[in-house]
């Protein structure tokens, strides 16, 4: 099958091969778990034969990460910051009392996908990547409630194309809009964790969002006031000033995004103060640029932010705007290997 790759979206596309390994272990009765993990192996089949009754299945006993693997200017195949993707997967396995995969499992296991499936990875200027979707699901059959003590780890390879439809290079602004009916995530739930409950519960609110045109604005869920998350991305404000300012959210409901980790990095080199803040929503009215940011969309401009119940509309005066645009570019300059890896950020598959 010969794939169109610069028609590519953001959805599945079928490779070759998935990775999987198996743990398979029991609860010492202080609840702690002991078991051992299989070698990870490439397979074909894409089909898993589970009990109807594994606790994945039953209880979102489950978690996922998302990284993307480039194809770079010297044709080099790079895998960006997969050790970060592996520790994020550990804290959500420790957050749904599942067994953390170890670095080197997880390590080796995206090395077997990308080596299986090199005739996937998008060819340089495609404006396309190798997503690479890891998955950790229980699998132990359980009626009572409570966690089980059997686990699937799988790495799905997938070639994407752009996260929101782009019209020849440029790049597309987003509108969002608030929701104060729906919450993404609890304060103190599990929303810093990367697993699939956070998306089922989002779906009233990012749904909504798009039958009206918009992407959906989650608000902190105590009170309603300040910034949490762009649909499935993290938030960055930009505000303009004798030292320009970076803002982002600290709250304990979002996720730790490795690419807004990333950007806050590039950004305080770039001489910009970086503050990790509570947000009222309405300081938007403040800020110069602002954006959506991940793995998927890499930085999305946001040009107008909605808030219906107070019948107010801010607009960004600069969307998109240079200093948020300076970064994106700044970020994939690294990831194609356009320019020098300070951080030892891309681990090269040769
Ligand atoms: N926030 C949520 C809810 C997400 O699903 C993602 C995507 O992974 C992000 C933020 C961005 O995180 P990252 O930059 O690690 O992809
Ligand atoms: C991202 O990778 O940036 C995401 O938003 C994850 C989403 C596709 C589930």
């Amino acid at each position: 099958m010969q794939i169109d790759w610069n028609s590519l979206r953001f959805s599945y596309t079928e490779t070759d091969y998935i990775v999987r390994a198996s743990y398979h272990g029991h609860r010492l009765a202080d609840g702690t778990l002991e078991g051992t993990w299989s070698e990870p192996v490439a397979t074909r089949n894409k089909i898993l034969p589970m009990h109807v009754c594994a606790t994945s299945l039953q209880y979102g006993q489950e978690a996922f990460e998302g990284l993307k693997v480039f194809r770079g200017i010297d044709n080099k195949i790079r895998v960006f910051r997969w050790q970060a993707n592996a520790h994020r997967m550990q804290q959500s396995a420790i957050g749904l009392y599942m067994a953390p995969v170890p670095t080197e499992l997880f390590g080796k296991a995206v090395e077997l996908a990308v080596r299986k499936n090199k005739r996937f990875i998008p060819p340089y200027e495609t404006g396309a990547t190798l997503y690479l979707r890891p998955l950790l699901i229980g699998t132990t059959p359980k009626l009572g409630v409570g966690p089980g003590w059997d686990f699937e780890f799988i790495i799905i390879p997938s070639p994407v194309g752009p996260y929101y439809k782009t019209e020849g290079d440029a790049i597309p602004c987003q509108t969002f809009i608030v929701n104060r009916h729906v919450d993404r995530a609890a304060a103190f739930g599990t929303g810093r964790y990367k697993v699939g409950g956070n998306y089922a519960a989002s779906f009233r609110g990012t749904e909504t969002a798009h039958q009206q045109g918009y992407d959906c604005l989650f608000l902190d869920s105590r009170q309603h006031k300040y910034i949490d998350e762009c649909s499935a991305a993290n938030f960055i404000g930009i505000r303009y000033g004798e030292q320009t300012q970076y803002i982002t959210p600290r709250s304990s409901a979002i996720l730790p995004s490795i690419t807004n980790d990333s950007l806050m990095t590039l950004a305080k080199e770039q001489g910009l103060k970086v503050v990790r803040r509570h947000i009222r929503l309405e300081e938007i009215s403040q800020m110069d640029e602002a954006a959506a940011c991940g793995t998927a969309c890499v930085i999305s401009p946001i040009d107008k932010v909605i808030d219906p119940d107070k019948n107010q509309t801010y607009t960004l005066p600069q969307a998109p705007g240079k200093v948020l645009m300076g970064l994106r570019k700044a970020l994939q300059d690294i990831q194609y290997g356009r320019a020098e890896d300070k951080h030892h950020w891309c681990n090269i598959i040769q």
